[in-house]
């Protein structure tokens, strides 16, 4: 097949897939059309939030809950505003203010949400696998939103969309995460979709937290971060996670940014147009030196603006719509 024939015939399964699944638990479960069909219905809600009113009625009468029991500035609020763009009612779950502090446990928790008639749960947790728990015996959509070190799949799934609009495509790009692997959910769902939608993934930062095991998945593992950056199209650094390792991975914070962290002068070593992303919260010093957040090849709002149309193109898939839509100027 000629790569232009191969181009057609991806679009045109994108005009052809539809959503079947009740949930977004996770992208390694996902099809290279389903990602693709996620994609493109983001595309047709990109432009919502650019009119002067930016709402559609595409979720009118739903409910949508926002239970996060892990904290979150970014995932919670882009859900929320997703959901209100799309005009369904929303509810944010305060787990310090709930019943869970009285020892009311999960499985009551979301039963008790989907009583009042909960349409999707979005759920964030620090165990892994609780979204795909509740899925089990909800009948309501369940979207993970981060669950301990597993998955964050629509952060990848903006990741994705972003790397997409800025270099037109993801196939054959040389794609380094660099930081902590291992207790990273970002990176385990960038992974899937980066290595399905036919990018190069190298994972780089210090062996103890970037295991030889992701080399199964596809991945190349280095532990240079010259070699790492070299020829990276993008830099996709990941922070430490603090809460989810037991034991210090390596001696100290000023010996990981001088090793691993992403300064002007390592920057200087890289492809003029490599794009420099980061999921958040950054730790500025650490693996990001401000003057590279802050510079011209970061995309890293770019990201967060991304995963707004995103979570409205996920929401309005789980309850049951087909695909990408044009709405009328509200
Ligand atoms: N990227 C991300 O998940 O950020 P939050 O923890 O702020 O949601």
């Amino acid at each position: 097949m000629t790569m232009a024939n191969g181009i057609k015939a991806a679009k045109e399964m994108v005009r052809t897939a539809s959503w079947t699944k009740k949930d977004l638990l996770g992208l390694r479960e996902l099809s290279v059309e389903e990602i693709r069909l996620i994609l493109k219905t983001a595309e047709s809600f990109r432009e919502i939030s650019l009119r002067p009113i930016k709402k559609v009625p595409a979720l009118r009468g739903k409910t949508v809950i926002n239970l996060f029991i892990e904290p979150s500035t970014r995932t919670r609020i882009s859900f929320e505003l997703a959901a209100q763009r799309l005009t369904a009612d929303v509810i944010n779950f305060s787990a310090e203010a709930s019943s869970l502090k009285k020892g009311e446990t999960l499985k009551d928790t979301a039963r008790n949400l989907e009583a009042l008639n909960a349409d999707v749960i979005i759920i964030r947790h620090s165990a892994t696998g609780a979204p795909h728990f509740l899925a089990r015996f909800l009948a309501a959509s369940v979207i993970n939103a981060g669950d301990g070190a597993h998955e964050h799949p629509t952060q990848a799934l903006l990741d994705v969309f972003t790397i997409r609009e800025k270099k037109g495509r993801i196939e054959g790009l040389n794609v380094t995460i660099l930081g902590d692997v291992l207790f990273s959910r970002v990176a385990r769902s960038n992974i899937w979709a980066l290595l399905k939608l036919g990018a190069r993934v190298t994972l780089c930062g210090p062996a103890t937290l970037v295991p030889r095991v992701f080399e199964q998945m596809g991945c190349r593992v280095t532990y240079d971060v010259d070699d790492a950056i070299r020829d990276a199209d993008i830099i996709n650094l990941l922070r430490i996670q603090h809460e989810r390792q037991r034991k210090t991975a390596f001696p100290s914070i000023g010996e990981y940014a001088g090793l691993f962290g992403l300064s002007k002068a390592r920057l200087a070593r890289t492809k003029p147009d490599v794009l420099i992303m980061h999921p958040g919260p950054m730790n500025r010093g650490v693996e990001i030196e401000s003057s590279v957040a802050d510079g011209e090849r970061a995309v890293i709002l770019e990201q967060v603006t991304n995963g707004l149309a995103v979570r409205m193109a996920v929401l309005y898939l789980v309850n049951g719509g087909k695909g990408p839509q044009e709405f009328a100027a509200g």
